[in-house]
């Protein structure tokens, strides 16, 4: 569905993308983990047309590095960026309403689906984001990327700073959107558990190259990689 090839990225004069390749099969959960500063961000933003860059990024056969950030999220793919980037002194329903802005049409059924998944958000839903929790900011953040109406999700982060038992409810979020709307998600983390708990493929990405990459499974069970990269 997706497909990265021979990916450079630029700030300015410096380059912080050297050559990614990657595939993302449709319905498949893809991990990219990493540490700081290896780069994962750089990717996401590189895929949302929000940074420069060369080399190609095709969605379903189609080159679609270039287009615009708005015709990107027009073309299926939403984005839930690291620390959420939430409009403060906008209730959650505005935040997500926001999202929603290329996708009018279905914003019942994304309204009821982000409520199901999030039922806080339901009961919340005229709180400014500057007074929610950090696991409250997240889901409003995810909530706003699944208003746009996506066929891929790219989450950047969504542990950052969170009690494991809200990123439990993240993670179980994200299987559930997987498994009942088919949706293709690619996370970004440097939490390597909550990353393998979900992917079912794995990019570790450092310094800006895929250093290695396989089905989980195979990383999981391969001692020395689970020593390099793992910690176990
Ligand atoms: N706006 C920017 N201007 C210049 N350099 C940047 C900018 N944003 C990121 N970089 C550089 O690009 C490289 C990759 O950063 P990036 O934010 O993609 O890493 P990351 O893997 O997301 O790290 P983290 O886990 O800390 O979020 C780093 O060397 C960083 O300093
Ligand atoms: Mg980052």
């Amino acid at each position: 569905m997706l497909r990265i090839e021979e990916l450079y990225a630029y700030y300015g004069m410096a380059q912080s993308l050297h050559g990614v390749s990657l595939s993302l099969a449709e319905g498949d959960i893809a991990g990219i983990i990493g540490p700081n500063g290896a780069g994962k961000s750089t990717l996401m933003d590189a895929i949302m047309g929000l940074v420069r860059t060369q080399g190609s990024i095709k969605l379903d056969g189609h080159e679609i590095r270039g287009l615009s950030p708005a015709d990107l999220v027009k073309s299926g793919i939403g984005y839930a960026p690291e620390r959420a980037h939430l409009f403060p002194y906008m209730s959650v329903r505005d935040n997500l309403l926001v999202g929603a802005y290329t996708a009018r049409a279905d914003i019942e059924r994304n309204l009821e689906l982000v409520h199901d998944l999030f039922p806080v958000l339901r009961e919340r839903w005229a709180q400014e984001t500057a007074t929610q929790s950090g696991g409250e900011r997240q889901m409003v953040s995810l909530g706003r990327a699944l208003m746009t109406s996506p066929r891929i999700l790219l989450v950047d982060e969504p542990t950052i700073g969170l009690a494991p038992r809200i990123c439990s409810a993240i993670a179980e979020a994200l299987l559930r959107l997987n498994r009942e709307t088919g949706l293709t998600i690619l996370i970004a983390e440097q939490n390597v558990n909550f990353a393998m708990e979900l992917a079912r493929h794995v990019h570790v990405l450092e310094t800006g190259r895929i250093a290695v990459e396989g089905p989980a499974q195979q990383l999981r069970s391969d001692p020395e990689l689970a020593k390099a990269y793992f910690g176990h």
